[in-house]
């Protein structure tokens, strides 16, 4: 995980908690209605994978349970995590992509409404990804994945057959390798394969025009049919949709290159979704107010974005930073890549060792950029923003100021599923505040159960471990709830 060079230590600091009246009276806990977004508070959980959903992608008991922990603390909506809208295996990560589904999606709604007496907005991010493979070692490259082809024979100078080209190939040392191979091979190399929309000689890639919006499509309807109260659209971080909306992207297909190029696939995928699920649903998206690496997308496109977005017709506006495979550090042999071990994963996830800026707030400036520019173009569209939210007065302050219309919290609701009840009830010193440790994340990287370091430290008699039997699956309960 890549860190500021001057690794600052920042500790987190909430600032006076709020009485009774004070939370009743303020901005954070007002009521916001936008289009078919209704929200009884400016309160977010954001899409968190927690590595919970069985190898097939269903819903599994502990999914049920992360869930309805966050409900019952009471925030006005969670975004259930990024799930795979295609029917292809991918790992314990949630799918929609069949109705064999929809059963364990229901299982997951009914949980929240109960849980949260019905007042938790909750809404599926629904993702897309292209493939990506593990690094292998050099040998298994050379012999294995990588393909002779004439550039090598020039470049060695060698008028041979493959499997000679081959054997020249394997006997070169680090450089040699950096001469003769491509910086796509290079990058296989070192990375491990990674698919881009930019590969149009691939058929399925050319094709991903015709076939993403009829998948999305497909998968906010079963959302509906779940019972869901909308989706956000995974248009952030290192996947399919944001690679489209990226300056990186240069498909000569009328799908990359100008930003009106650039965004016709978002644009056609959020066309197909809404009539798939009419005006009465809610369709937002996450997208990136700057992709934080060199060349990338920066803010003054990300507010372009932000506005053709606003007048497409989406019900809210997600905002995140970074979180991109083209600065990820290279993973060990066996490992794939991973888009938030860079400078830009930094920034998506930002940690208490930081540089003087420090990772609470880190992302205001870029939001309120974006909703002005929305608001400038004639919009009223919600803005959500998110990274590094621990305080009330933190939170309060980014409203008053016109950051954002509703404020996230992932970490924080991590570290204490009962933020808002223990805000709203005057005991905000209660609170477990995050500290920003990044713990979780590594978990995460592992693809393994999701948890926060500060559970353990609090006394507790029940709950579910980790299969590993080491650590607790959920949040401990709040003291006051323990008979
Ligand atoms: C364990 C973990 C999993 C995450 N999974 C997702 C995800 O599925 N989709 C997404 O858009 N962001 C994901 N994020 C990013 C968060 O939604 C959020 O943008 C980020 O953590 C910064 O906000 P925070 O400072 O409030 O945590 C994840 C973050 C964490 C810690
Ligand atoms: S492990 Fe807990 S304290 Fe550390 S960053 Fe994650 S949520 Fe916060």
């Amino acid at each position: 995980m890549w860190r500021p060079p001057e690794k600052v230590r920042h500790a987190p600091d909430p600032g006076a908690w709020p009485t009774v009246e004070a939370a009743a009276g303020s901005r954070l806990f007002s009521p916001l209605a936008f289009g078919a977004l209704r929200l009884d508070q400016r309160t977010w959980v954001p899409a968190m994978v927690p590595w919970r959903a069985s190898d097939e992608g269903f819903v599994t008991d502990t999914v049920v349970e992360w869930y309805e922990r966050f409900a019952a603390g009471g925030p006005a909506a969670v975004v259930v995590e990024a799930t795979g809208v295609r029917d292809v295996a991918s790992g314990p990560l949630l799918r929609i992509g069949d109705d064999r589904f929809l059963a364990g999606l229901e299982r997951l709604t009914a949980a929240v409404r109960r849980a949260s007496g019905g007042r938790t907005r909750l809404f599926i991010q629904l993702i897309d990804f292209l493939t990506i493979r593990r690094r292998v070692d050099r040998e298994t490259f050379l012999t294995r994945f990588l393909k002779i082809t004439d550039r090598h024979r020039e470049a060695l100078q060698a008028d041979a057959d493959d499997e000679a080209v081959r054997a020249l190939i394997l006997g070169l040392d680090d450089g040699g390798l950096a001469r003769i191979l491509d910086p796509r091979e290079l990058e296989s190399l070192r990375m491990g394969y990674r698919e881009r929309v930019t590969d149009t000689e691939l058929a399925h890639i050319a094709d991903l025009p015709a076939r993403l919006p009829p998948l999305f499509a497909a998968a906010a309807r079963r959302a509906k049919a779940a019972g869901f109260d909308g989706v956000e659209l995974h248009y952030a971080h290192a996947y399919t949709l944001a690679s489209f909306l990226s300056a990186g992207n240069t498909r000569a297909d009328g799908y990359g290159g100008d930003l009106q190029g650039r965004l016709r696939l978002p644009l056609e995928v959020y066309a197909a979704v809404r009539e798939a699920v009419g005006r009465d649903h809610v369709v937002g998206c996450r997208f990136l107010a700057d992709e934080c690496i060199v060349d990338g997308t920066a803010l003054p496109e990300a507010c372009r974005i932000g506005e053709a977005f606003a007048r497409a017709g989406f019900d809210f506006l997600s905002l995140s930073r970074g979180g991109k495979f083209e600065d990820a550090q290279p993973p060990k042999v066996g490992a794939a890549a991973y888009p938030y071990t860079g400078p830009s994963g930094y920034e998506c996830m930002p940690s208490f060792l930081s540089d003087e800026r420090g990772p609470f707030g880190r992302n205001v400036t870029a939001a309120e950029a974006v909703r002005t520019a929305v608001r400038v173009a004639g919009f009223e569209t919600p803005i959500v923003v998110a990274g590094g939210f621990h305080g009330f007065a933190q939170a309060e302050a980014a409203l008053e100021a016109g950051v954002a219309d509703v404020v996230g919290m992932a970490r924080q609701a991590l570290a204490d599923p009962d933020w808002w009840r223990k805000v709203r009830a005057g005991r905000g010193d209660a609170v477990r505040v995050c500290g920003f440790t990044n713990y979780c994340e590594a978990l995460d990287q592992k693809h393994a159960p999701v948890t926060c370091q500060l559970w353990d430290r609090s006394p507790r008699k029940a709950g579910r471990r980790t299969p590993d039997g080491k650590r607790w699956m959920t949040a401990p309960p709040w003291e006051p709830d323990v008979p």
